[in-house]
C-alpha cells in the first residue's frame, strides 16, 4: 500500500524548515543530465529522459510544501548549438511532457508557463502546444511553474527594451520616467516576482543566461547531485539552508 503524503507541517519538523518564511519562488538549473548518461555508457538523451522523473517529484515537493512560484531552466538560447539529434530530442520530449502531463497539471492546481523566445527555430507544433496547456492551466493556483524554454537572459532584456522602445517611439512611454520597474513589467512574465533562491544541479557554479535581471539579490545553491539524481527531499535540504542564510539587500542587519 503507497504511504500517505507527509503534509506539510510534518516536511517542515523533519528537515527543519521555517514553514512561515518559505521562499516564495524558487529557480531550478536542471544540469548535469549528459553527465549522468555518460557516467553509464548511456546515450545523453537518456539523461534527459531520466530528468523527468526528478522534475516531477521535486515539482511535487514545492506543491507539498507549498511553494507558489518554481522556474525551471530546461532549455537555453544556446542549447541550439548541440548535436541536431540531441535538440530535435529536446524539443519534442518537451513537447511529450507536456502532452502527457497537462491534465494531471490541471487536476493538481498547477499552471504551465513557457517564458522564452517562441518564434522560428522553435516547431509550430511546439509552440501550439505551449499555448494550449498555458490556456488549460490558465485557472491554477496552487503553483506557478514556469519552464525556461529557447529562454536568455540577455534575450529577454533585449526583447523588453524592443517593446519599451516601440511605445516610446509611439509616444506612450516617457523616455525620463523609463524606471527598473517599467523594465521589469516588460519581461516575459511580468508577475513573476525574483526567486528567492536559485538552485542549480551538477556542481556547476554560473548563471548560464538564467533569469539575468531578476536575480539581482537571489540566493544561489550549486549542490553536486546531478539532475537525474536530484529528488524533493534535496530541495527541502536547500531550503533549510536558504534559512539560514542571511540576506542584507546592501544594507546592514542589526
Ligand atoms: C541539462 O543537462 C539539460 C539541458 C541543458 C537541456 P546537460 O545536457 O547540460 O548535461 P551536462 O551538463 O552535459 O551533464
Ligand atoms: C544551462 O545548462 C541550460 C539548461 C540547463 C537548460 P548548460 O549545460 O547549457 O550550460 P553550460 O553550457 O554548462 O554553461
Ligand atoms: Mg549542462
Amino acid at each position: 500500500m503507497a504511504r500517505p503524503e507527509p503534509d506539510r507541517a510534518e516536511i517542515c519538523r523533519r528537515f527543519g524548515i521555517d514553514g512561515s518564511d518559505l521562499p516564495r519562488h524558487v529557480a531550478l538549473i536542471l544540469d548535469g543530465n549528459g553527465r549522468w548518461a555518460s557516467r553509464r555508457d548511456l546515450p545523453r538523451t537518456e539523461g534527459h529522459r531520466r530528468g523527468e522523473p526528478a522534475l516531477w517529484d521535486v515539482v511535487e515537493g514545492g506543491l507539498a510544501l507549498g511553494i507558489e512560484w518554481m522556474t525551471v531552466y530546461v532549455f537555453s538560447t544556446e542549447n541550439w548549438t548541440r548535436p541536431k539529434d540531441e535538440v530535435e530530442f529536446l524539443l519534442w520530449f518537451n513537447r511529450d511532457i507536456l502532452l502527457r502531463r497537462r491534465e494531471e497539471c490541471l487536476r493538481k492546481g498547477i499552471r504551465i508557463r513557457f517564458m522564452g523566445r517562441r518564434g522560428r527555430p522553435v516547431p509550430r507544433a511546439l509552440v501550439e502546444t505551449i499555448e494550449e496547456s498555458e490556456a488549460l492551466t490558465a485557472g491554477c493556483r496552487r503553483l506557478n511553474l514556469t519552464f525556461a524554454f529557447n529562454y536568455g537572459g540577455r534575450a529577454e532584456i533585449v526583447d523588453a527594451v524592443r517593446e519599451i522602445a516601440a511605445a516610446a517611439a509611439a509616444g506612450d512611454i516617457d523616455p525620463r520616467r523609463i524606471s527598473e520597474r517599467t523594465i521589469a513589467r516588460h519581461l516575459y512574465v511580468p508577475e513573476m516576482p525574483d526567486p528567492d533562491l536559485l538552485l542549480r544541479s551538477s556542481g556547476e557554479m554560473r548563471i548560464s543566461n538564467f533569469l539575468l535581471w531578476q536575480s539581482a539579490y537571489t540566493e544561489f545553491m550549486f549542490p553536486k547531485r546531478l539532475w537525474p539524481d536530484f529528488r524533493r527531499r534535496h530541495l527541502y535540504e536547500a531550503i533549510a539552508r536558504f534559512q539560514r542564510r542571511e540576506r542584507r539587500y546592501g544594507g546592514i542587519i542589526d
